[in-house]
Formats: structure tokens, sequence, C-alpha cells
């Protein structure tokens, strides 16, 4: 039998960014995150004879299947162990995914890839895990912003002392508030520094502690802000965070750098629309793309500015999403 589940990538508000334990990816801080719409993960799954071993694909954009590299064979390897080892099951899996938007790139491939696998590999074992255990099988892969993508609309992943490891809570569902996510693509090449290597660096950058002391009242403030619809209140702590993550990023040891030239033209972008009293506010991932969320009444003036821009590739336009899905269109 054959699974096929689609998981969306999420963007985070409030970003996970150092970890206490990396192994079991349990974050230093709570995280806040929108799950998006269009930007999705489709992943299929089906259950070998049990003498079998792991096979593991990628398709093409255009559908074809090709053998994924190594280091991708590896981490789906080890979810897949870790999902076994939650199921007390021995079985094989083929497994083919493809991304519908760049990958390893700030756009969080790796959460949609990872929470697609959790979910497609416990429903072809039968299982029925509810989104709490879902998040925290989805996190078992390594990814922790994987723990937000398996569930729609605007979501918070604690940082419990008491639990480190609970799993991702929801907000509000997606029809709470309709915000647009524009991805400005300024560089499509996967990034030279993982994200797990940058949570590792994190603690070694002086500015690590200072945002950290931060944190606790932006938490608040953008629980408020999604409550209320707010964006003059959220706009700013998102970019606020997105710097803090990238001046983290530069300052640890060594020095990571996510920016590249075209990601410097569409903040400025970003700056000229809003003193043109268009309410748009930039955030980024690890990665050089960047993500301009605004309401749905903006979206057209921001696609124009972002799409005209020398060093923009393209322009993914998202907005917020309900949540993974099962499709009946297997990849193979
Ligand atoms: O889930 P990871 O280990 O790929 O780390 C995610 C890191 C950021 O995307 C930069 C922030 C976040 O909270 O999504």
């Amino acid at each position: 039998m054959k699974v096929t589940v689609e998981a969306p990538a999420n963007i985070a508000f409030i970003k996970y960014w150092g970890a206490r334990d990396l192994e079991s990816a349990l974050p230093e801080n709570a995280s806040v995150s929108m799950t998006l719409d269009h930007c999705r993960a489709r992943t299929t799954v089906e259950r070998l004879p049990a003498a079998g071993r792991d096979e593991v694909l990628l398709a093409t954009a255009g559908g074809v299947l090709e053998e994924a590299p190594v280091a991708f064979v590896a981490g789906v390897r080890r979810h897949l162990d870790q999902l076994r080892r939650w199921a007390a099951v021995e079985v094989p899996f083929r497994v083919a995914t493809r991304n519908n938007f760049p990958t390893g790139a700030g756009i969080a491939s790796s959460a949609a890839g990872f929470a697609a696998l959790a979910i497609a590999v416990a429903a072809s074992l039968e299982r029925d895990p509810d989104a709490a255990e879902l998040s925290l099988l989805a996190r078992l892969s390594g990814s922790g912003s994987a723990a937000r993508s398996v569930m729609g609309g605007y979501v918070r992943w604690p940082a419990d002392d008491a639990d480190p490891a609970s799993p991702a809570v929801s907000l509000a569902p997606a029809d709470h508030w309709p915000l647009c996510d524009l991805v400005a693509v300024v560089d499509t090449a996967f990034k030279s520094v993982s994200s797990r290597e940058g949570h590792r660096r994190a603690s070694t950058s002086p500015q690590f502690a200072l945002r950290q002391e931060r944190l606790g009242e932006r938490l608040a403030a953008v629980g408020q802000a999604i409550r209320d619809r707010d964006l003059e209140r959220l706009g700013p702590i998102v970019e606020q965070e997105a710097i803090d993550l990238h001046l983290i990023a530069m300052s640890s040891r060594p020095p990571i750098f996510y920016w590249r030239p075209g990601t410097l033209e569409v903040l400025e972008a970003v700056r000229q629309l809003r003193a043109r009293g268009v309410g748009a506010w930039f955030t980024m991932d690890a990665g050089p793309n960047v993500h301009v969320i605004c309401g749905p009444g903006d979206e057209e003036a921001v696609a124009a500015a972002l799409a005209g821009l020398p060093r923009v590739i393209s322009l993914l336009r998202d907005r917020v999403g309900t949540g993974p899905r099962s499709i009946e269109e297997h990849l193979f």
C-alpha cells in the first residue's frame, strides 16, 4: 500500500536558533511560526518486504525519480529508524519526495519533508497519532522546525523546562488571519552551512544571551498580536527576530554569513514600501531568501515591488495554510 502526504513549509516569526540538545532537537527557546499553504513537500512511502533495505528517491520537478544524495539518504534513514522504534516494527520502506520550492535555501524544506515523512510512515503502519504525537515524531528527524509543520495556521513550539520534549500547539487556525508571505528568491543554491551547524555554533555568539533575555517579552507580544490580528505590532518583532538570528550567525565562531547581495536589495525595498504606507515586514530563516509578510490588501503592491528588483530570481506567493493532507497522486 502506498501513502502520499503533502506537508507545508512554515515561516518562523520567533525563531528556533540554538538547541539545548541537538541530537534530540530540543530547543533553547520557544518558537512561533505560520504554516504556509503553497510551499510543500510531497512524500510517498511504501512498505517493502521484511528482508529489504530502505530506498530513498528524489523526484525532479518533471516527476523523474532519481537516487538521492548520500547525506539526504542518511537523514531519511535516521528518521525512519526513529519512526520504526516508535512503532516497534522493523519494516523497510521505499520513500520518494519532491519539493515545489528551492531546497536548503531558508524556506524550511526539511521541516516540510520530515513532517510529511512522519505522517506518511505513521499512516502506512496504520497508526493514527494525534497532532501532538505527530509533532514529536516529526521532531525526531533532528529538524526541530518540522515539529511545527504538522499543523496549519499559527503554531507555537514551546521549550518547556518541565517537559523539554513538549510538542507544538496551535495558537490559531489559518482562517483566523489571512496573512500572506511573499518569498523573494535571490539565490537557489543549497546553503553551505546547515541549520544544525548554526544551532551548534549559536551559543558562541555574544549576541546569543542578549536575545534570550528579550525572548519572553517577544513571545508574549507575538502571541497577543496574532490573537488581535495586529500586523503593525507583529511586523517589527518579526523583523527584529530575523536580524537577531543573522547577527548571532554572523558573530558565531566561526561566523556564518547567509546573506547575499540580493538579500540587502529586498530589505531596502521593504523599507521603501513601508515609507509609502504599505504594511510589509521582512523575515529570513537560515538562508539568503527573504520572506515578506503582509495582509492580502497589500499583496499586489508588495509583489510588484519585489518582482521588479534586479537580483530577485523568482517570487513565491504564499499565504497561511491549513496544514498537511493525504493525496492519491503518488510519486511512484
Ligand atoms: O529545524 P531546523 O533544525 O532546520 O532549524 C530551523 C531554523 C530556522 O528555520 C532558522 C528557524 C525556525 O524556527 O524555523
